[in-house]
């Protein structure tokens, strides 16, 4: 079968270098608490499979964290042996079943799925491995405090399963210190009262990318990282570029009108490159006549509405453009740099956004 990343020239490129250099950054700040790699959603879009097996084989993480069953079990097929948590719900139930056999760490947030993961393990024929969420201001999943206590007594000394660790999720790292505080206080607390000795050997953590770095207190044993492992967050190496190429050029005269809804208009004669990315590959349509991609090194504005597969840039300022340049959507040409960040502030959106939606169509290259 052809390889189809030879035709169309849109491709993310992935840095697998940026992503050793940002988990080795956030595992020398943290020490000693260790480093989860969250790669849920495709790791944010980037890739999972080639990801974890290149962290894996490098030993850059104590673990990976991820969504749903699915995710899990495609890392498994891919030969992932590191620990691997499931950080949603499991449901239905009969999942816990197969999450045991694949030697997976489920989350238990409830006493309803903490008597549920023992007689999966019972149905399995294994010691179910599992970690308790608890609730502290987040409202996702995770149990209060007196059930997760009652979650924790109810499962250790159980010959079925094995409480391995206990944590809890930060809502508001990064933007309210004082609900922060507030849902550390919780969390330790809650600690304290699984009874003399029982929480300490119990793998504690609660801290994402954010806290991780800049929130000592929230350190425990283990830190969940994923945005600043993509370097999408402030001082840490951006991992993903978004490159295509210019396939399409034309020169419009003063009041041309460009892209759908005559959404552009040109006040003076001006150089159009067209620019295979769309929104059928998760380039937002809210980007529309805002962004800028860089072309011959310069920034150049997206012109009009962002359609399905392409779009078309202001090249009038770009020397000697012609078909086949190189494009940057995402990432750094000669001097100039567009981040994810930028992107998403200007689509009113989050960076987290702005990769995880990028889509199957867009080829991710890793080297
Ligand atoms: C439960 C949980 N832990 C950790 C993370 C990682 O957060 P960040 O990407 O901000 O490091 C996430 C991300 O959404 C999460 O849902």
């Amino acid at each position: 079968m052809p390889d189809r990343r030879l035709y169309r020239p849109t491709r993310a490129e992935i840095s697998l270098a940026a992503i050793k250099r940002n988990l080795e950054r956030v595992a020398a700040v943290a020490a000693p608490a260790r480093v989860l790699f969250v790669v849920k959603a495709d790791a944010y879009g980037h890739g999972a499979v080639p990801i974890s097996l290149y962290c894996q084989e490098n030993r850059l993480c104590r673990s990976f964290g991820v969504a749903c069953l699915e995710e899990a079990l495609e890392l498994r097929a891919a030969g992932v042996k590191l620990p691997l948590l499931v950080l949603g719900s499991l449901y239905p139930f009969n999942s816990f079943i197969e999450a045991i056999k694949n030697d997976l760490t489920v989350t238990i947030s409830s006493l309803d799925a903490a008597r549920q993961v023992l007689e999966a393990a019972r149905l399995a024929g294994k010691k179910a491995s599992c970690h308790i969420k608890v609730e502290t201001g987040m409202n996702r999943i995770g149990a209060r405090r007196p059930s997760a206590v009652k979650i924790f007594q109810a499962l250790s000394g159980q010959a079925g399963v094995s409480v391995e660790g206990v944590y809890t999720h930060l809502s508001s790292a990064g933007a309210d210190p004082e609900y922060t505080a507030q849902q550390l206080d919780y969390f330790r607390e809650t600690l304290s009262e699984f009874g003399r000795g029982g929480a300490r050997d119990l793998v504690r953590h609660a801290a994402n990318s954010w806290a991780a770095v800049h929130l000592p207190g929230s350190r425990w044993d283990l830190v969940r990282t994923g945005l600043a492992a993509y370097g999408c967050m402030d001082g840490f190496e951006p991992a993903l570029s978004l490159k295509s190429r210019v396939v399409f050029i034309k020169n419009v005269r003063e009041g041309a009108s460009v892209s759908y809804d005559r959404s552009f208009r040109a006040a003076a004669p001006m150089k159009i490159a067209t620019v295979p990315l769309g929104y059928g590959d998760g380039y937002l349509r809210a980007l529309s006549g805002k962004a800028e991609m860089l072309v011959g090194g310069r920034r150049c504005r997206v012109l009009g509405n962002v359609t399905m597969d392409m779009v078309m840039l202001d090249v009038t300022a770009v020397e000697r453009v012609s078909v086949g340049d190189e494009v940057v959507a995402i990432g750094r040409q000669g001097a100039e740099t567009v981040a994810a960040a930028g992107l998403a502030e200007l689509a009113g959106t989050i960076p987290y956004e702005i990769t995880t939606l990028l889509t199957r169509r867009v080829p991710r290259i890793h080297s």
